[in-house]
C-alpha cells in the first residue's frame, strides 16, 4: 500500500542525525523566507493578540497574566522548550495550551478558551515565541515516564484503514513526496503554525487530527491523553531542535 502512495525522489534521503531537521527545511525557499520575517509570517498576527491578551485583566481575579509573570520576554523565555510537562499539583500531563487554561482557572479565576479559539491560539504562539531560536528539551523519567511510554507506542502502532504508524510515514519515508508534500519528521518544534490549507494558525493537535484522517484512523478529541502523550513524544523526538513558533505549513 506504502509503495503505491509514496514516490521516492531522486535526491538522497536525509540520514536521520542528531537532531532530526526541522519541518521548516522542506519547504519552498520562497515559503522559508516568508516564515523568516515577521512583517510577512501571517502567524504573527496571532502572537500580536498574545500579546494583548497577555496584559489583560481577566475573570473573577482582574489579573492579567504580567500581573504575575511580568515581561513574557524574559520570564517565559524557555519555557516552551519543556513542554507537553507534568503539573507537580496534578499529576496531568500539560502542554503549553492547557498550561495557560490552568493559569485561567486556577490564578485568574476565568472560563478555560476552548482549543483552536483565537485567544488561546494567539497566548500560546505568545508564549512560545519567547523560546524562538532555543532548543526542545523535555522531561520524560519521573512523571512524565509512563505518558512517554504512551506516546511512542502511539507512534509506532499501525492505524487506520491504511494500517499506516508514525513512524513508517515519518521515519521510513521522511524526504518522499507524498500527494504533492513532501514528508517531514514529523516535529511539533513550529507549532502553533500558520498552514496555508487552514488558512490559520492551528495547534499541534489539529495537525495530528489531520495525519490521523490521512490514514482514515480514530481522530482523537482536542485535548485527548492520547494525543498528550503524543505530543510528548515528538518533543523528545525534537530534542534538540530550535523553536520556530510560528512556523508556516503547507
Ligand atoms: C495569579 C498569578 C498568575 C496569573 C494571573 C497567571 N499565572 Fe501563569 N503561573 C502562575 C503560577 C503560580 C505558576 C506555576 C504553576 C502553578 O502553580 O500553577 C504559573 C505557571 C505558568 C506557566 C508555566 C511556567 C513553567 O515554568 O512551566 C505558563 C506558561 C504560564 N503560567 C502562563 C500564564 C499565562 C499565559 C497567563 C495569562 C493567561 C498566566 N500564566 C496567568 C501564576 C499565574
Ligand atoms: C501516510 C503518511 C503519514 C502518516 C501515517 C502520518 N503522517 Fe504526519 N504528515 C504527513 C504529511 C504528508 C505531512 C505534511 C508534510 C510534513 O510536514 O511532513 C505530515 C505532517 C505531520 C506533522 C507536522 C510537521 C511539521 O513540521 O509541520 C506532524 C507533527 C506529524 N505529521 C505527526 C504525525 C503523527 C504523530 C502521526 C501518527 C499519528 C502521523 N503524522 C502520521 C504524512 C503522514
Amino acid at each position: 500500500m506504502i509503495a503505491s502512495l509514496i514516490t521516492p525522489l531522486i535526491t538522497p534521503l536525509p540520514t536521520h542525525a542528531d537532531p532530526l531537521p526541522s519541518g521548516t527545511g522542506f519547504l519552498s525557499e520562497d515559503l522559508q523566507a516568508r516564515q523568516a520575517d515577521e512583517a510577512a509570517n501571517p502567524g504573527m498576527l496571532w502572537v500580536d493578540e498574545g500579546a494583548r491578551l497577555w496584559q489583560s485583566p481577566q475573570g473573577a481575579t482582574g489579573a492579567s497574566c504580567a500581573s504575575c509573570h511580568g515581561d513574557a520576554t524574559t520570564s517565559m523565555r524557555g519555557i516552551a522548550t519543556r513542554y507537553p510537562a507534568v503539573d507537580a499539583t496534578s499529576g496531568a500531563l500539560l502542554n503549553l495550551e492547557d498550561r495557560i487554561n490552568l493559569c485561567r482557572t486556577r490564578h485568574q479565576k476565568a472560563e478555560p478558551y476552548p482549543y483552536e479559539s483565537d485567544p488561546l491560539l494567539g497566548l500560546t504562539a505568545y508564549v512560545a515565541r519567547q523560546s524562538l531560536g532555543l532548543p526542545m528539551d523535555v522531561e520524560t523519567g519521573g512523571a512524565a515516564a509512563p505518558f512517554y511510554a504512551a506516546g511512542e507506542a502511539f507512534f509506532h502502532r499501525r492505524q487506520g484503514q491504511l494500517n499506516l504508524s508514525c513512524a513508517q510515514c515519518h521515519d521510513d519515508n521522511a524526504g518522499r513526496s507524498l500527494r504533492g508534500d513532501t514528508i517531514s519528521h514529523g516535529l511539533g518544534n513550529g507549532y502553533p503554525a500558520y498552514r496555508l490549507e487552514w488558512q490559520s494558525l492551528g495547534s499541534l493537535q489539529r495537525r495530528l487530527r489531520s495525519c490521523s484522517f490521512g490514514v482514515r484512523a480514530v481522530q482523537f478529541d482536542y485535548g485527548s491523553p492520547d494525543y498528550l502523550a503524543l505530543e510528548l513524544y515528538l518533543a523528545k523526538r525534537a530534542q534538540g531542535v530550535a523553536i520556530e513558533t510560528p512556523a508556516i505549513r503547507r
